[in-house]
């Protein structure tokens, strides 16, 4: 069966709706502003489907762009404004960064309150604390499409390949939260193919284009795709869909699967940040 996070995005999104109609009538307008620092390609595809869908649900979106050769204070001073703006609820930098920047300094530069990427210290730690905090998008997308398919995740073995702050890591803590055991399979870990082949849930975050075939999984797992790759000019995930999918009980396909999801749980994550300042 497929997981049509496309679908499930949707209804997220239309509740995120009447969330900023409810906002905007007690004079709250929320706001998010995504920079971006040097030329990405992905990064601008990314921005250009978090603007729409900010647009569609009446969150307003700016989006600030600095050039590669940006002076870092620059950028510091600018997150530092954005910080004390009272009109702007959710901050966010584009990842990937041009290598001369270090991204986790400017990451935890953005405040608490408006970190809706859940990328900086203070939110990172209340993750791994089990407290209340923005937590990292992709992450909660992936747990939010599990259980609104009824997918029991408890005592579940999770194999998460990739371990990435931005997705790998961050979800693995959310499973643990959700009483799975988890396993990380990362390009040093030994045997892969059999813990693969353990997963009861398996979620591959590596940015490599159909590596995961139906011979490597174990029969009726859950199959969640994170991967977004380029394949002859098509968006391809890191999993044969075609190949897999029978061997599967459920599977996220790409695009269409997580992708959405992620910019939802995006869409939430200002609107609780903009419904803090009642
Ligand atoms: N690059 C890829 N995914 C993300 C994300 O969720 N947030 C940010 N800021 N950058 C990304």
């Amino acid at each position: 069966m497929i997981l049509d996070g496309f679908m499930v995005a949707k209804k997220i999104r239309e509740e995120v709706k009447n969330k900023v109609e409810l906002l905007k009538q007690k004079n709250i307008y929320p706001k998010l502003v995504a920079i971006q620092i040097g030329k990405n390609i992905a990064s601008e595809i990314y921005l250009r489907n978090k603007k729409s869908a900010c647009e569609e649900v009446g969150i307003l979106f700016e989006e600030m762009y600095f050039d590669e050769n940006t002076k870092e204070d620059e950028i510091i001073s600018t997150i530092e404004r954005l910080n004390s703006d009272l009109l702007v609820h959710g901050i966010l930098i584009q990842s990937p960064l041009p290598k001369k920047f270090d991204s986790n300094k400017f990451f935890n530069l953005v405040s608490e309150e408006k970190d809706v990427d859940g990328f900086c210290n203070i939110n990172t730690s209340k993750l791994y604390h089990n407290q209340d905090g923005f937590k990292p998008c992709t992450a909660l997308g992936v747990i939010r499409l599990l259980k609104e398919y009824n997918i029991p995740i408890s005592g579940k073995h999770v194999v998460i390949l990739g371990r990435s702050n931005i997705v790998g890591k961050p979800l693995a803590l959310l499973f643990l939260q959700e009483d799975a055991t988890v396993t990380i399979i990362h390009s040093k870990t030994i045997n892969k193919e059999n813990l693969i082949k353990q997963a009861d849930i398996l979620v591959s975050a590596i940015g490599k284009p159909q590596i995961i075939k139906s011979s490597m999984i174990k029969k009726n797992a859950v199959i969640v795709d994170v991967g977004i790759n380029y394949l002859n000019k098509k968006i391809v995930g890191d999993v044969d869909f075609d190949d897999v999918k029978q061997e599967s009980s459920f599977i996220t396909p790409v695009p269409k699967g997580i992708g959405p999801m992620t910019i939802a749980m995006l869409l939430l994550n200002v609107v609780t940040s903009a419904s803090d300042k009642i």
